[in-house]
């Protein structure tokens, strides 16, 4: 068989299960009509021919109708119906954002709870930001964010995370990613090494592995990042979940804090990137401050973001830089990230200005304690005896593992069947391990839900064969 054949073939299949799994997971409903051979050709850049031989295994196998000139037609069939939810979420292209896919759904993650927004008192704010702007502000914009959020900003990571700073070293970014980004280029730059967590959150590596940076996996166990695992490399920066673990949920205990600051106070071009996604919740004892709170040598940027302490579609994001960084990074904030809708970043300087954050994050984190204590409780009850539930003490996720069960994204998948929004532990693995875990998201789980959604992840886990298994 020729290459050129193979290849047809190939694509043929592409074309095919493309097809095939849009109208099995809903998004192609029953009499949907597919784009024509000669379109969809010419938006995949195939031939023609290819298409049609896809189309016409679909009809063969009964997944669609031809016909004619009138088309070919999603055929109406007894497919074991999606629940509604995932259905919905499938319509969204998750190709950008592979981790959108469980948001919004029981048990997600990377979604605060949000039929507790309070709209109406953010509505206030944005209208009295539009109605406020001079018409000199409709025309002047500050790169590195507006000046009203950088001051509301400040005093709001001082109070809420203990990060004493100056308006002048912040800037505002569209969320953690820029901020990242922006953190990566002032400190190591591009041909600069960087230490992420493993376990840890794949946009991170991701990111940096995209702007050209090495990235080395550091160990993390039960107090979080191992910095014994933190080799030589220079220019160097580790990016650190120092609150609450991405995903394992561990705070970085004070002696680990203590060494990763020793670790990049002795040389001039260590640098550590704090990405402090979710510090605001906690739910026992106080808190430790944010890793930059305790810094004296000024080495640690940190990231915030109004992602879970408001609601992500805001994206509204913040990088406190130390002093001596704080020029270079609103420099390249003008350059490669500039700040969000300045009618946007006021609205929020008010909104937080006026208090209303802190009263709704501290609403919030009662809200979030219940339907936490909810969860924990059915999954103990539910999975205890087969899995380990790990508290940590904040966030707004917990993780469930196990050794010798089933792989767990096998577990996630057939969660995700049933309709809930479990991430699997593996997802965000660079290096095998045999520890295997679901990330179980509870901001959005009313604690009458709980128990519901928790046994329908159990009967997910149960169906899952174990390794090696059928
Ligand atoms: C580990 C981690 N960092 C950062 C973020 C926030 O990202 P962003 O500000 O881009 O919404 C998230 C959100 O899910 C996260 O899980």
């Amino acid at each position: 068989m020729g290459h050129g054949h193979e290849r047809r073939e190939l694509l043929r299949d592409v074309v095919y299960e493309r097809v095939r799994d849009r109208i099995l997971d809903g998004s192609l409903p029953a009499d949907a009509k597919l784009p024509s051979t000669r379109a969809y050709a010419a938006e995949l850049g195939l031939a023609r021919g290819t298409v049609e031989e896809a189309y016409a295994r679909l009809a063969a196998e009964g997944y669609v109708v031809g016909l004619g000139p009138a088309g070919t037609r999603v055929r109406a069939l007894e497919v074991s119906a999606p629940s509604r939810p995932a259905a919905r979420h499938a319509r969204v292209p998750s190709d950008g954002d592979r981790f959108a896919a469980g948001r919004g759904l029981p048990l997600g993650l990377g979604v605060p709870g949000l039929s507790e927004f309070p709209f109406e008192a953010w509505a206030r704010s944005l209208a009295r930001a539009a109605r406020r702007t001079s018409r000199k502000e409709l025309a002047s914009t500050d790169a590195a964010g507006e000046a009203s959020l950088r001051v509301a900003i400040a005093a709001h990571v001082g109070l809420a995370r203990g990060v004493r700073c100056e308006p002048s070293q912040i800037v505002v970014t569209s969320g953690y990613q820029s901020a990242l980004v922006l953190a990566a280029l002032a400190t190591v730059g591009p041909r600069g090494t960087a230490h992420v967590e493993d376990p840890g959150y794949p946009k991170t590596r991701e990111a940096l592995a995209a702007l050209g940076l090495r990235v080395i996996a550091a160990k993390v166990d039960g107090e979080g990042l191992r910095v014994d695992t933190l080799g030589g490399a220079r220019p160097a920066l580790v990016a650190v979940t120092a609150s609450h673990q991405m995903p394992t949920g561990v705070c970085l205990s004070l002696a680990r804090r203590l060494a990763l600051l020793d670790w990049a106070s002795s040389r001039d071009d260590r640098w550590l990137v704090e990405d402090d996604y979710d510090g605001e919740f906690h739910y026992s004892g106080s808190p430790l401050p944010a890793l930059f709170a305790v810094d004296r040598h000024e080495r640690t940027l940190h990231a915030g973001t109004f992602s879970k302490s408001l609601f992500p579609g805001l994206r509204v994001g913040f990088l406190v830089a130390p002093p001596g960084l704080a020029a270079p990074v609103r420099r390249l904030s003008a350059l490669v990230a500039p700040s969000v809708p300045a009618v946007v970043q006021r609205a929020l300087a008010d909104f937080i200005a006026s208090g209303k954050l802190a009263r709704h994050v501290a609403r919030m984190r009662k809200l979030y304690a219940r339907r936490r204590a909810a969860v924990l409780d059915a999954l103990r009850e539910h999975l205890g005896g087969r899995a380990v539930v790990e508290e940590g003490s904040g966030g707004l996720h917990l993780l469930v593992h196990w050794r010798g069960g089933p792989d767990d994204r096998d577990v996630a998948r057939r969660g995700a069947a049933q309709g809930l929004g479990v991430r699997a532990l593996g997802e965000y693995r660079l290096a095998r391990a045999s520890r295997q875990g679901v990330l179980v998201g509870f901001a959005n789980v009313p604690e009458r839900s709980a128990a519901g959604a928790v046994a329908r992840l159990a009967a997910a886990f149960d169906a899952s064969p174990p390794p090696g298994g059928p």
